[in-house]
């Protein structure tokens, strides 16, 4: 009898015994919420992103950083923040939460990233602000974002989901704005479970944000029951419940030592993808672009229908059919019921993102992956894609 392959979840962490020595260290500590490992891991992360510790707060998702970092970025309500249609919906939710208006400005065929002369266009008297999303870890065009944002005064916050390691010309993403905004969820580079950092110049922003992340009081868990004796607090603002456990960071730790050797084991599953998919008639993910370091956070194909003779839901059946978990990032943001009723959006009127949407599909790229699971995916995609060409009209071969 034949042996079923076992499934190869899509973006499953790469969990050693490093970080089940450190949460196990955590539990023995008796102190799991916020504490002295979230202290060490924003130290990390800092020394890693290449700046000060206090421009750095952690929190436990991307969702709250972003939420957080609008809150204290003082946007008045009702403000216009320009974003990109193709990013996960916290990109968004995280706008309305925070009391300002979404505008979508398409993106960028090639990079797949918002097109710096589609918020252009998108400017209105009400823009204060710009959210670009560093998709996939290609990091935006910042030199022109920021260009605009200072032409217009508008705050820039970016969402770096996906972008821990990237750089545009030398200098971490995240780094460019008011704010950066990371994730630490299950399948990012960095995982901490759930998680998130919030990173940005000024020091006493990210005092203010560190404070509404925790209900906008004065003190923190560890600073009134730590060893130095009961501290009062006092609540300065209605904040948030937003803070990060140390049973969180336990995990972070050990991962966030081994986040460039991580970024080297995908290159290497990049590449292999590059050239074992070249002569297929599907898209691949561009080149990253000069002076920059892509965080090879997705990789994407692309199947078009006209060029592969299948659907791309076809596809993603048949790999679920072959035991093997895929991603779709993302179906563009206006083809969501909610963002239709709420804000009239329609998938046309932001054609590169939609179609990008309709047609991607991100292949399994975790550390985790062993060469033979890597190989498994080439021998899968290869078989699919290629019996679909053979199925189908000879005019859609190579076209
Ligand atoms: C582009 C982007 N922004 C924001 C988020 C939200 O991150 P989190 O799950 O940490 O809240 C994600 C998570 O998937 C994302 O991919």
């Amino acid at each position: 009898m034949d042996e079923i392959e076992p499934f190869l979840v899509f973006g499953a962490p790469c969990i050693g015994e490093e970080e089940i020595a450190e949460v196990e260290a955590c539990m023995r500590s008796g102190w799991l919420g916020t504490g002295p490992r979230v202290a060490r891991f924003e130290q990390a992360f800092a020394a890693y992103r290449r700046v000060q510790s206090g421009q750095v707060a952690a929190v436990n998702s991307c969702t709250a950083a972003l939420h957080v970092s609008m809150i204290a970025a003082g946007l008045e309500p009702g403000s216009e923040v320009i974003t990109t249609p193709l990013t996960f919906c916290a990109t968004v939710n995280a706008i309305e939460h925070a009391g300002l208006v979404p505008v979508l400005a398409d993106v960028d065929p090639l990079t797949q990233n918002i097109d710096p002369a589609a918020i252009e266009a998108a400017i209105t008297p009400r823009t204060r602000a710009i959210l670009p999303v560093h998709f996939a870890g290609r990091p935006c065009a910042m030199d022109r974002i920021m260009e605009i944002a200072q032409r217009h005064d508008l705050v820039v916050i970016e969402d770096c989901a996906h972008a821990i390691e990237s750089e545009f010309r030398g200098r971490p993403l995240g780094t460019f704005g008011h704010f950066g905004c990371f994730s630490f969820y299950v399948t990012k580079n960095v995982v901490t479970g759930e998680g998130g950092m919030i990173l940005g110049h000024d020091q006493e922003l990210i005092a203010r944000a560190r404070m509404l992340a925790l209900h906008g009081m004065s003190k923190d868990a560890w600073h009134r029951f730590g060893d130095t004796g009961y501290k009062h607090y006092q609540v300065l603002e209605c904040g948030f419940k937003y803070n990060m456990m140390d049973l969180q960071a336990a995990i972070g730790l050990p991962q966030l030592a081994k986040v460039e050797s991580h970024w080297k084991r995908r290159q290497a599953i990049w590449q292999r993808y590059d050239t074992a998919f070249g002569d297929l008639p599907i898209g691949l993910p561009g080149a990253p672009e000069a002076d920059t370091r892509h965080g090879l956070h997705l990789y994407t194909v692309m199947i078009d229908p006209a060029r592969c003779g299948m659907t791309r839901d076809a596809f993603l059946d048949s790999m679920n059919a072959a035991r093997i978990g895929t991603g779709v990032h993302y179906l563009a943001v206006p083809e969501h019921p909610y963002y239709q009723q709420h804000y009239g959006w329609r998938p046309e009127q932001w054609p590169n993102a939609t179609r990008l949407g309709r047609q991607t599909v991100s292949l399994p790229l975790s550390p985790a992956l062993t060469d033979a699971d890597v190989e498994r995916v080439i021998a899968t995609v290869r078989q699919i894609v290629l019996s679909a060409v053979a199925a189908g009209s000879p005019l859609a071969v190579g076209a």
